[in-house]
C-alpha cells in the first residue's frame, strides 16, 4: 500500500515541513471510478478535499473501483485524473504537488466478488500496521445504478467494515427509488446493512452555494424576515430549473423517470423546505434542521390532479424510439416539462402558491427560488428614478439565483425597497459589475446582490460535508420518504394524463405558460384543436365538422373519415367534369391515402375516371418498381383496379437516362410545362396532401426554402428521411388549386396535430403552415386517432 508518502506534511509557501500528531487514516473507495459522474465532479472533489485536508492530521488514500478488470479500468482512471485541477488562489508549485502526492496515494481496484472486498479490507488493515497508523475512518462512494446497491452493501458490511473506533460512511447518488413503494424497499435494504448515520445520500442540489445560503440567510436577517416571511405578506413563491438541454443519450432512464422523479421529487423539493421550513435554532445541528424538514414535508398539502401542467417536447418520441429501439407503435407519455403548484397547510404559509416547475428543451438555462412579496400600496405620488430604496410601491422580492441565466453566476438579490443584507463577508460580497439588465421585471439596480467571493462546485462541498460528517446537507431516509409520499401521489394522479407537445427552445414561445385557476394549474394558451359539440366516443358514421387552424375540419374514426373523403372526392370530380369535362387530381404518396385507394375502387363505381386526370403530388426519387415509389404505391392500389385512360396518367419523371433526379435531366421543368399544358391556369380541381410528423407536406420538409415561395411549379427537395431525394409540387402550385384535402391519420398524427395547432405560423419551420390557397378551399380530414390518441 501507499501511506507513507504523505502521512502528515504541511506546506508553508513551497516548503514541506513533517507536522503535527496523526489524527488516524482515512481510506476514500469511489465505486464507478471511471464513469461520468466520477470524470465530470467526483475526482475533482476528492482532489480538492485532498488539497484541503492535507493538513488537518489525517492521512488518505484513494481507491477507483469498478468491476471492469484492473488492465482495462486503469488508462481510463489515469486519463480521468489528468484533468484536476486546483481554485485559483492555489499557487503553481503547491497545486503540482499536491496533485503529485494525491496521484501516488490513489490505485484502481477491482471490487466484484466479496473476496475482492475482504482483499481490500485486509490491504487497508496490514498497510496501516505497517505505518503504524490508526483507522479514522472508510468513505464509500456508490456512483453506480442502484441495482448494484444491495450487492456491494452486502459486501461493504460483510467484509470491509472497519474495525470499531472507525467510521463508516456510506455515500449513495439518486434515484433513491421511482415511487414511495421502490424508495421504502430500497432504503429498507440499506438499513439492513448500515445504520443510518452511516447513509449519506446525495442531492448534489443541497451542494450548491446559494442553496447552502439559503437558511443562514433567513437566519441572518431574521428581524427582517420574521414579519414578511408568511401568508400575510408573501405573494407566491418560485422554485424553478429551466435546462436547455434535452434527455438525448439518457432517454432509457428518462423514460422510467421524468422530470418530476429527475429534478422535482428532489432537487426543487429540498430548496422548497430551504425556503419554507422554520428556521431551527441552531443551524449546524443536522438533526434540528432535518426535523424542521420532515415537519415541513408533512404539512404538504395532498396534491390534487390539476397541480400540475405537464409537457414533452417535440422530438423526445423520436429520440426514445430510436436510443430505445422502438417503432413507430410506440407512444410515450413520460412528461420533459411539469409545472405543479403546492399548498402548505400550516399557519405560516396557508394559501400561499409554492410553484415548482422544470423542463428540458426550453429556451434557457437558469434556476432559482423567487419569494415574491405582496404589492398592496397605491402611490398617487409620481415615482421618481431615485425613489428606489424604501419605497412602498416598488416591488419587492427576494431571489435566490442558483445559477446560469441571465445573471451568470450565484447570486441573492433583495430588491432596495425590502432590506440591506448582509452576507458572510469572507464568502459572499456585494457584485460589482453586474450587467445593465432587467431582472424580473426591474432594472437590476433595483437590487442588492451579492455574489460568493469564489465559485465553486456543488460536488466539492458535499464530499467535504461527507468527510466531515455534516450530515444537514443529505437526505435522510424520513426526508426521502415524506418527500415520495407527496410526490407518488401526484404522479399517480397524472398516470393518463398526455403531456402537452411543445416545440423545444425558443419555439416554444408561450405554449407552456401557465396560470393558478382555483386552486390548480392550468395552461395559457388553449389547444388549438378544439372540436365544437364532438363527441369522441360516439361511433356514429356522422363526421364532425369543425374549424382547425381557421379552415373546416371533418374528423371521425378513419374508416368513416375515409368514405367521407372519397364521397367528397367524388362529388368534386362530377362538379368539374360537369362543369369543365375533366377533373384534375393530384395525389400523395405515403400510407395514409392507401385506405382512400381501396374506397374508390371498391365503392365508387360511378367515379368519372375517363374524365379524371391523375398527377403526382410528389415522388421519391427511385425506380416505379421501387417499394418506395410513390406512383408504383398508386399503381398498385388504384390503377390497377380502375379504367383510366393511360393519357390521364401523370407520373413525375424521376427516372430519366438512367438516373434520378438529375438535374440535368430537367426533370421538374418538364413536370411544370406538362401541367401549364394541361391546366387552366395551372390549377389542379384537388390536391390531397398529408402531413408529415416534423410538419412537412408533399415533399417540402422544414428549412428547405425552394417550394415554399417563389415561381417554380415543381422542386426538387430533400427528405431528412429515406429515401432522401424528392420531387415535389410546389407549395404556391398547390395554392392554385381549387381544393385541398390535408389527411391525417392515425395516433402517430396526434402529437404533430396538437403542436401545429399551437405553435408559429412559420412556413419554413412547418411547411403545413405554407398551404392557402388563394382563392380555393383547404379542408382537414383528420381522424380521432391523431385528434387524441
Ligand atoms: C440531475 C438531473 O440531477 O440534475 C439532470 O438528473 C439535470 O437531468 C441535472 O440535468 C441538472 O443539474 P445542474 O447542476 O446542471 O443544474
Amino acid at each position: 500500500m501507499h501511506l507513507r508518502v504523505l502521512y502528515c506534511f504541511l506546506l508553508v509557501g513551497t516548503v514541506a515541513v513533517f507536522c503535527k500528531q496523526n489524527k488516524g487514516h482515512v481510506s476514500v473507495v469511489l465505486l464507478g471510478a471511471t464513469g461520468d459522474l466520477a470524470k465530470k465532479y467526483l475526482w475533482q472533489g476528492l482532489f480538492q478535499l485532498y488539497l484541503n485536508e492535507v493538513n488537518s492530521g489525517h492521512s488518505f488514500s484513494f481507491h477507483g473501483a469498478a468491476l471492469t478488470p484492473a488492465e482495462k479500468a486503469e488508462p481510463l482512471l489515469f486519463e480521468a485524473l489528468k484533468s484536476l485541477s486546483c481554485p485559483e488562489d492555489v499557487p503553481p508549485d503547491r497545486c503540482a504537488l499536491v496533485k503529485d502526492q494525491f496521484l501516488k496515494l490513489t490505485r484502481y481496484r477491482q471490487l466484484k466478488t466479496s473476496e475482492n472486498y475482504t482483499a481490500l479490507h485486509q490491504d487497508i488493515l496490514t498497510s496501516l500496521a505497517e505505518e503504524g497508523l490508526h483507522e479514522a475512518g472508510r468513505l464509500f462512494y456508490l456512483s453506480v445504478p442502484p441495482f448494484a446497491y444491495a450487492d456491494i452493501a452486502q459486501n461493504i458490511n460483510g467484509s470491509c467494515r472497519p474495525p470499531p473506533g472507525a467510521w463508516l460512511r456510506v455515500v449513495l447518488e439518486k434515484p433513491f427509488g421511482h415511487d414511495y413503494e421502490s424508495a421504502e424497499k430500497l432504503a429498507g435494504v440499506m438499513q439492513t446493512f448500515f445504520r443510518e448515520e452511516e447513509i449519506y445520500r446525495v442531492d448534489h442540489y443541497l451542494g450548491k452555494q446559494t442553496v447552502e445560503q439559503i437558511l443562514p440567510f433567513r437566519r441572518r436577517h431574521q428581524k427582517f424576515l420574521d414579519p414578511i416571511w408568511n401568508k400575510q405578506h408573501v405573494e407566491r413563491v418560485e422554485i424553478v430549473m429551466k435546462e436547455t438541454v434535452d434527455a438525448k443519450g439518457r432517454t432509457s432512464f428518462y423514460e422510467e423517470y421524468g422530470v418530476i422523479r429527475d429534478v422535482i421529487q428532489n432537487h426543487l423539493t429540498e430548496i422548497l423546505t430551504y425556503v419554507a421550513m422554520e428556521v431551527p435554532r441552531n443551524l449546524s445541528n443536522s438533526d434540528e434542521v432535518l426535523r424542521a424538514k420532515l415537519e415541513l414535508l408533512d404539512s404538504l398539502r395532498a396534491p390534487e390532479h390539476s397541480s400540475a401542467v405537464i409537457g414533452q417536447y417535440q422530438n423526445y418520441l423520436a429520440q426514445v424510439r430510436e436510443e430505445m429501439e422502438k417503432n413507430h407503435n410506440y407512444f410515450t407519455n413520460t412528461p420533459t416539462f411539469a409545472g405543479v403548484l403546492i399548498y402548505i397547510d400550516n399557519t405560516r404559509w396557508e394559501g400561499v402558491p409554492f410553484l415548482l416547475v422544470s423542463g428540458k428543451d426550453l429556451d434557457e438555462r437558469t434556476s432559482y427560488a423567487r419569494v415574491v412579496f405582496k404589492d398592496n400600496a397605491f402611490c398617487v405620488h409620481k415615482q421618481s428614478k431615485e425613489e428606489t430604496i424604501k419605497n412602498s410601491c416598488q416591488p419587492k422580492q427576494i431571489i435566490f439565483h442558483i445559477g446560469n441565466g441571465a445573471l451568470n453566476f450565484p447570486a441573492v438579490l433583495v430588491t432596495k425597497s425590502l432590506f440591506k443584507p448582509s452576507l458572510p463577508y469572507s464568502q459572499w460580497q456585494e457584485a460589482s459589475d453586474v450587467p445593465g439588465i432587467s431582472f424580473f421585471g426591474q432594472p437590476i439596480s433595483d437590487y442588492f446582490v451579492h455574489r460568493p467571493v469564489q465559485e465553486r462546485d456543488a460536488y466539492t462541498a458535499l464530499i467535504s460535508n461527507i468527510y466531515r460528517g455534516k450530515k444537514g446537507s443529505f437526505v435522510t431516509t424520513k426526508n426521502l420518504l415524506a418527500s415520495w409520499r407527496f410526490w407518488t401521489r401526484l404522479l399517480e394522479n397524472l398516470n393518463n394524463e398526455t403531456p402537452r407537445i411543445y416545440p423545444g427552445g425558443e419555439e416554444t414561445i408561450t405554449l407552456l405558460d401557465f396560470v393558478i385557476e382555483r386552486g390548480g394549474l392550468r395552461f395559457v394558451s388553449k389547444e388549438g384543436l378544439e372540436v365544437m359539440g364532438m363527441d369522441q366516443n360516439t361511433n356514429s358514421f356522422a363526421s364532425a365538422q369543425s374549424i382547425f387552424l381557421g379552415n373546416p375540419m371533418v374528423s371521425n374514426w378513419a374508416e368513416p373519415l375515409i368514405q367521407q373523403l372519397a364521397q367528397d372526392i367524388q362529388t368534386a370530380a362530377e362538379e368539374a367534369v360537369k362543369n369543365r369535362g375533366i377533373f384534375h387530381l393530384a395525389l400523395s404518396g405515403g400510407s395514409s391515402p392507401i385506405a382512400l385507394f381501396h374506397r374508390l375502387y371498391k365503392h365508387h363505381f360511378g367515379f368519372p375516371w375517363k374524365h379524371t386526370h391523375l398527377w403526382m403530388v410528389d415522388e421519391r426519387c427511385v425506380p416505379f418498381t421501387d417499394t418506395d415509389s410513390n406512383f408504383g404505391s398508386l399503381e398498385r392500389h388504384l390503377l390497377q383496379h380502375v379504367r383510366i385512360p393511360y393519357v390521364n396518367i401523370h407520373p413525375m419523371p424521376v427516372h430519366k437516362n438512367q438516373r434520378l433526379c438529375d438535374e440535368e435531366d430537367k426533370g421538374t421543368e418538364e413536370y411544370a410545362l406538362e401541367i401549364s399544358a394541361l391546366l387552366t391556369n395551372s390549377s389542379f380541381d384537388l390536391v390531397l396532401l398529408g402531413l408529415g410528423n416534423d410538419g412537412h407536406t408533399a415533399s417540402i420538409f422544414p428549412g428547405s426554402q425552394d417550394g415554399i415561395t417563389g415561381d417554380k411549379l415543381v422542386v426538387l427537395s430533400e427528405s431528412p428521411l429515406k429515401p432522401t431525394h424528392r420531387m415535389s409540387l410546389s407549395l404556391p402550385l398547390i395554392n392554385k388549386a381549387q381544393k385541398v384535402a390535408v389527411l391525417v391519420l392515425g395516433k402517430g398524427k396526434h402529437d404533430i396535430i396538437t403542436l401545429i395547432s399551437r405553435a408559429e405560423n412559420k412556413p419554413v419551420r412547418w411547411p403545413i403552415f405554407g398551404v392557402k390557397p388563394n382563392s380555393g378551399q383547404l379542408v382537414w380530414y383528420v381522424d380521432y386517432d391523431a385528434m387524441f390518441r
